[in-house]
């Protein structure tokens, strides 16, 4: 399998319905998402100053939206790294396995809500940077 880039970590715009009375964002994996979605979870009441992530993943697909609020997402490769803000509920980042992410300056009362492609499994985790560093950079 060839390694995936930061590159390929893309900021993809939603699907919504915009109305006076209120905006809707639509979220059918068959529509409007790049994967099948398998779970769904998301970080909210997260403290000033406190990051989240800090690992990547060898099968996940995740699409990571800032339902309200906002924060950073840096991401790496092993090779480059760039850093998205995500401010606005109408679109989502999609990280690819085998990315590196953290998560930072969470406003206050933001609500990270995830989209994921495959349930909670430990084992999908690669959370010892150097050991993430050492597969990336072995793989073809
Ligand atoms: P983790 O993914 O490390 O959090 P973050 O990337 O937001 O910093 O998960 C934190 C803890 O929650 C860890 O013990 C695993 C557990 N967890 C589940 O049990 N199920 C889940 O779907 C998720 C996302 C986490």
């Amino acid at each position: 399998m060839p390694v995936n880039s930061v590159y390929d970590c893309v900021v993809l715009p939603l699907s919504k319905i915009h109305n006076r009375a209120g905006n809707i964002v639509i979220l059918e994996s068959e529509n409007h998402l790049p994967f099948q979605v398998r779970r769904s979870y998301y970080l909210y009441d997260i403290p000033g100053g406190e990051a989240r992530g800090g690992h990547a993943h060898r099968e996940l697909y995740q699409l990571i939206v800032a339902a309200s609020g906002s924060f950073n997402v840096l991401l790496r490769d092993g090779k480059n790294q760039k850093i998205v803000m995500l401010n606005r509920p109408d679109y989502g980042l999609l990280v690819v396995p085998y990315i590196w992410r953290e998560l930072y300056e969470f406003s206050s009362g933001a609500i990270c809500l995830v989209l994921a492609s495959l349930r909670y499994e430990e084992s999908d985790y690669l959370r010892d940077y150097p050991q993430y560093l050492d597969i990336v950079n072995h793989q073809p």
